[in-house]
């Protein structure tokens, strides 16, 4: 059976529960082999890519963003859901609240951010007038209605580099250039797949207010332990977003 639906998971979603008869596949891409699993999902064959390795051993600045795609296409998908951890820097996308993103800021650095480097992959400017995948976003939305969970429709995420957290000044300038959510991952892997001409969504989950917002100091594990805190409330929404 083809596989249709993927779901790649950031920070804290390292496994594919809910996944029934889960394979792990070995899959050769131009960028290096990429590891990924297999499942069943009420019958439907459904991929599942822990973003950051397994136990999160890579970082943000270093996924292979562009093997995972491959990999993803490859194997036949052609609908990705992807969650990531998100700062906010929107008083009223709080902590513990879902976001499904509409548009994006891209402030990262040095990522290999494409599929079209010229020669043989050739020169392709991309439309991202709509960056991520209106249809899937209303699944989202559609399914966190209906099993009552808080969730903004649309926002402006904020790509940074990491690993490191923002400084407060930065979060200022990404606060009066219109962003609402701070994350390290969304691309360029949602640029990737939309050269791919995949269908991509990000279901992101406020662990903190962003730096200079928040009153504390921030943590790698107070983001791992928000993640812990709602991953049943991200799954229940991803899942249903899938049967539907
Ligand atoms: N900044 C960047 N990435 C993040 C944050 C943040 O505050 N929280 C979770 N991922």
């Amino acid at each position: 059976m083809a596989v249709d639906i993927a779901i790649i998971g950031g920070t804290g979603v390292y496994d594919p529960a809910m996944l029934d008869d889960v394979q792990v596949r070995e899959i050769k891409t131009p960028y290096g082999v990429v590891s990924l699993q297999v499942g069943r999902y009420r019958g439907q064959e459904i991929a599942f890519l822990a973003r950051h390795g397994a136990g999160h051993s890579v970082p943000p600045h270093l996924v292979n963003y562009r093997g995972n795609i491959w990999a993803l296409k490859k194997l036949g998908v052609s609908q990705i859901i992807a969650t990531t951890a998100v700062g906010s820097l929107n008083e009223k996308m709080r902590p513990n609240e879902l976001v499904v993103p509409d548009q994006f800021l891209d402030f990262t650095k040095g990522r290999p951010s494409t599929f079209f480097e010229g020669g043989d992959s050739g020169v392709i400017h991309t439309d991202f007038t709509n960056p991520y995948c209106h249809r899937l976003c209303k699944l989202l939305m559609t399914a966190a209605y209906g099993l009552n969970v808080p969730t903004h429709e649309g926002g402006v995420y904020v790509c940074t580099e990491g690993p490191r957290f923002e400084t407060p000044a930065e979060i200022r300038m990404f606060r009066q250039l219109g962003g609402d959510l701070v994350g390290m991952t969304s691309i360029p892997e949602a640029v990737l797949a939309r050269e791919a001409e995949m269908c991509y969504a990000t279901l992101s989950i406020v662990t903190n207010y962003a730096a200079g917002i928040s009153p504390n100091n921030l943590t790698h594990m107070e983001v791992v332990d928000a993640m812990a805190d709602n991953i049943e409330k991200l799954r229940r929404v991803l899942f249903r977003a899938i049967e539907l």
